[in-house]
């Protein structure tokens, strides 16, 4: 049976179970957590204010030049540094730190500095860097598109290196909905 959840999205009953009804968008996200991606924490500075977000919307698109690509809120606190800097850092997160992404992930800089309870150093252009990462590179904004309810940056590599050379990546699907993702799929396509 299908019904109107809330906020009118489509909801599945299962039938003589006690079990969470669950909706379409539930479907829709486990689909897109089929893509493979990682997890990272793109780190933003400008004068002396400081934020950092997790982001699996990630990925290179060019070799010469160097060039990764980012989709990124624009209601998020980092938002406005990002554009204002024209930098960002993105540390690669490793296996076992779930616990890293949830904390850069679901709290927003305007209640609280993320960053004072976690060792980093700047970057480059002064945007933090996570010490206990995977991995680092450091990106110098060369483009920005809007895309849909998100902002495509694309950011040159000027820096960036390996920080646990015997560690694995920790892959989004690992993290499950802490994102809050199945909540934002539309019912349909
Ligand atoms: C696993 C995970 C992946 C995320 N990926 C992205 C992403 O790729 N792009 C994005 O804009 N937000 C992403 N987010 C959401 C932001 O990390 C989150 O909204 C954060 O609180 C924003 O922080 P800020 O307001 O301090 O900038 C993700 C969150 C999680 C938990």
């Amino acid at each position: 049976m299908v019904g109107r959840g809330i906020g009118g999205v489509a909801t599945e009953f299962v039938q003589g179970t006690n079990e969470e009804p669950r909706t379409v968008s539930d479907e829709t996200a486990a689909l897109f957590r089929q893509l493979t991606l990682g997890v990272h924490v793109v780190g933003v500075a400008h004068g002396e204010q400081r934020d950092a977000f997790t982001a699996a919307w990630i990925m290179q698109v060019s070799f010469e030049p160097l060039l990764l690509a980012l989709s990124i809120n624009p209601q998020h606190a980092s938002y406005p540094l990002l554009r204002r800097a024209q930098a960002f850092t993105v540390t690669v997160l490793k296996q076992g730190q779930l616990e890293i992404a949830r904390h850069f992930g679901t709290q927003s800089g305007r209640d609280m500095d993320k960053l004072a309870v976690m060792p980093w150093r700047p970057g480059r252009s002064g945007a933090p860097v996570l010490q206990n990462g995977l991995a680092y590179f450091d990106c110098e904004v060369t483009a920005t598109f809007r895309a849909g309810d998100h902002e495509l940056v694309l950011g040159r590599v000027v820096d960036g290196r390996i920080l646990d050379p015997g560690a694995a990546p920790l892959v989004y699907a690992e993290t499950g909905d802490m994102d809050g993702s199945s909540g934002l799929y539309p019912a349909a396509f």
